[in-house]
């Protein structure tokens, strides 16, 4: 409210009248509205979580399109895809700049599809901000593909909070089986970029996907920031972000605690650059799975700075698959990683998944840990498992300040077939000896 706390008992006999031409001058408005609007400014305040401020929807650009005008019904128990479909392709097929707007309430739906290509000019993304919450329909069956909302063949993007996506993983988890079977169906994801060119998302909150909460693949251009990713530590293949077969991912400034990798990337995924996330409790992030499949893509331009791992299973790990075809895992960067009582804090692994005496073919190369610094649980810090049949070349490890975080445990690291370079501080010291 726009009044001043230092309006006087002689103007206060005006403040009704100035309330009511204000109001009367809103109701005007939305009078005149019909399922479009004009954008205007919407400062719906959303309330504090877990300490963090609370944020506010950005202003609308372009023409509005929201949910209720084209029938979907929040606090409904039934799937409101539909409607939320036929907003989107209204948005989509409208040759100007549009908007999305799923207001504020709770919106069940089952599996959604926004599809492309649409008719926005290029440098006019369409923006979809979510206020309210989407809760997903807890039944497996509800979902035909690997997601749940997925986002394909679009070009200019932004998906923005301060809303929540829920995945209602509680429900389904039960019907995961991946610790059992290698070759389990995952449950879909929470949110799912396909084909995405020159996207942003922002501002949003995701928990308890049914399998990732975020999956970016065939993609490019992609920017990440401030989100914040819930699931329990125990929640099963819960990964916040899964990234593969993509070019140019950046994301920065976002909380992900799950019961997986806090971060993976995939093959094919190239230029991807990750800064400021804080992840834990899960997995930590890795590069990989590599070489499960056969004729996979290289990663290249990996790069991981200023990130914080809070009590993970593993910080920084990358894994292959032993018996894979032949394929490059090279230029990364690991910079300014802060350890907080991380189990295994630097990983390479390229006998995951499975025993084969057939060594892994995936070429680890050209690897930097830089400024990693902290504490762990277990007593190998540092274990760099490579492949007799493509080692790792030029590993660098530059000031590297690892510290029990039990006075009374010793630190040390371990190499196989693995060429590495020592800069600065060591500590756990140089494992020995470096493969000829
Ligand atoms: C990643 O960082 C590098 C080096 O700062 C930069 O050249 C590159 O453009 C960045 N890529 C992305 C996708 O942000
Ligand atoms: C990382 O932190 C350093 C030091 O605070 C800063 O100079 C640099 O710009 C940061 N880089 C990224 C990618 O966040």
């Amino acid at each position: 409210m726009a009044i001043s706390s230092k309006t006087s008992t002689r103007t206060s006999a005006f403040i009704p009248l100035v309330l009511c031409l204000a109001l009367f001058a809103c109701h005007f408005k939305s009078g005149l509205a019909k399922g479009l609007q004009k954008g205007g400014h919407h400062r719906l305040p959303a309330p504090a979580r877990n300490g963090v401020p609370p944020r506010r929807p950005a202003p609308i650009p372009g023409t509005l399109f929201n949910v209720l005008k084209f029938g979907a019904k929040p606090g409904n128990k039934m799937s409101q895809a539909q409607a939320f479909m036929k907003t989107w392709r209204a948005a989509c097929d409208f040759n100007g700049i549009a908007t999305v707007v799923v207001p504020r309430g709770v919106f069940t739906l089952g599996e959604t599809i926004f599809q492309g290509p649409c008719r926005n000019p290029p440098q006019s993304p369409i923006t979809v901000q979510i206020q309210g919450v989407m809760k997903a329909i807890s039944d497996p069956s509800e979902y035909s593909d690997k997601s749940w909302i997925s986002f394909e063949h679009v070009n200019g993007l932004v998906v923005t909070g301060p809303g929540t996506i829920d995945g209602s993983g509680p429900g389904v988890w039960k019907f995961n089986d991946c610790r059992s079977n290698n070759n389990c169906e995952l449950l879909p994801a929470s949110l799912y970029f396909n084909d995405v060119q020159n996207a942003k998302v922002r501002g949003l909150t995701s928990v308890n996907s049914m399998g990732f909460h975020m999956h970016i693949t065939n993609s490019g251009n992609i920017r990440i920031n401030g989100l914040r990713i819930y699931a329990p530590e125990n929640s099963p293949n819960t990964d916040g972000m899964h990234i593969s077969r993509s070019n140019g991912v950046r994301v920065s400034k976002t909380v992900i605690r799950t019961g997986d990798d806090c971060i993976s990337i995939g093959q094919g995924a190239t230029n991807v650059n990750i800064s400021q996330v804080t992840c834990g409790p899960g997995h930590g992030i890795s590069v990989g799975s590599l070489g499960k499949l056969p004729n996979e893509l290289d990663v290249t331009g990996v790069s991981v700075r200023n990130c914080t791992m809070v009590g993970t299973t593993n910080g920084i790990r990358i894994k292959t698959w032993p018996a894979s075809g032949p394929s490059r895992a090279a230029g990364f960067l690991f910079s300014n990683i802060v350890m907080d009582n991380v189990k295994f804090p630097i990983i390479i692994d390229q006998n995951y998944g499975t025993n084969s005496n057939k060594p892994s073919l995936v070429k680890i190369s050209d690897i930097t840990y830089e400024d990693i610094k902290g504490t762990a649980a277990s007593p190998v810090a540092v274990n760099l498992d490579c492949s007799a049949g493509a080692p790792c070349s030029n590993l660098k490890f530059i000031n590297i300040n690892l510290q029990p975080k039990i006075n009374t445990m010793r630190l040390s690291g371990t190499c196989v077939n693995a060429n590495v370079g020592y800069i600065g501080m060591q500590f756990p010291p140089p494992c020995l000896p470096p493969h000829p």
